[in-house]
Order: C-alpha cells, then structure tokens, then sequence
C-alpha cells in the first residue's frame, strides 16, 4: 500500500520502506490470527524491530554521506525507538487489549514525530544536496 501523502518524504527509498513498516504493523494488529497466537505476535513484533533497524541503518548512511547536521539528534531518536520496541517485545509475549493500545501509542507516537519531524526534513535535506550534486556533474 502507498505510504498518505502527507507522510511522504519525497525520498523513494524512504516512502515505500516507511509505507511498509506501518503496512506491517497494521496487520498485525487487525489480524486476529496472527496477533492472538503468542509465537506469531512475537515473530511480528521482531521482524518489525529487524525492519525498523535496517531502515534506521539505511538513513543513517546517507546522513553520514551527506554530512546531515542533524546526524547525532536523529540518530538518537533511532536508537530510543529501537530500545522501546525491544523493551515491549520482552514485556508483552502475546496478544492483548494492553499490549495493543501501548504498540499503537508507540509507533503512533514515532509516525507523528519521527517521520513527520526528523524524517521529512532529512528527506529535503538529502533531495536538495543530490540536486546539488547533479548540478555539479
Ligand atoms: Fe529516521
Ligand atoms: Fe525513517
């Protein structure tokens, strides 16, 4: 599914890998079948740990190719939601009215201030320095 619009970057690789992490994470909360059984949620949960840490690991070296001044900040943020997803899969193992509404809260919380805030500012950021780069090519 496409990523909403005003969730974009503007950047593709971070459009489509941002529209399927919160494509995942929709599933699993609507699917009963997966969500309910314990060893699904928690295989769910850790592939969305996995995912969420090979996106943060993608942005990163681009923010250090770029020389991105906001480097330390966003790379803060990462780490923080990292620990928070890892923190909830060790604590909820399976499904429950609890450990939805904190999943929701959590990665509702990192779509609003993450993707809308840091994300989309690296992403102007890196648009304008490979325009600049092309301009010198
Ligand atoms: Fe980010
Ligand atoms: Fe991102």
């Amino acid at each position: 599914m496409k990523i909403d619009k005003k969730y974009e970057t503007g950047v593709y690789w971070q459009d489509v890998q941002h529209g399927q992490m919160i494509d995942f994470y929709k599933q699993v909360l609507s699917r009963p079948s997966i969500a309910r059984d314990p060893a699904m949620f928690s295989y769910s949960i850790g592939f969305l740990v996995m995912y969420a840490d090979q996106h943060f690991k993608l942005e990163e070296a681009y923010m250090e190719k770029y020389n991105y001044p906001d480097t330390d900040t966003h790379t803060r943020h990462h780490r923080e939601f990292i620990r928070e997803l890892k923190a909830f899969k060790k604590k909820y193992t399976s499904y429950s009215d609890e450990a939805v509404s904190v999943l929701e809260s959590k990665v509702g919380a990192w779509i609003k201030t993450h993707i809308l805030e840091n994300d989309q500012k690296l992403g102007a950021y890196l648009i304008r320095r490979q325009k600049e780069e092309l301009l010198k090519s």
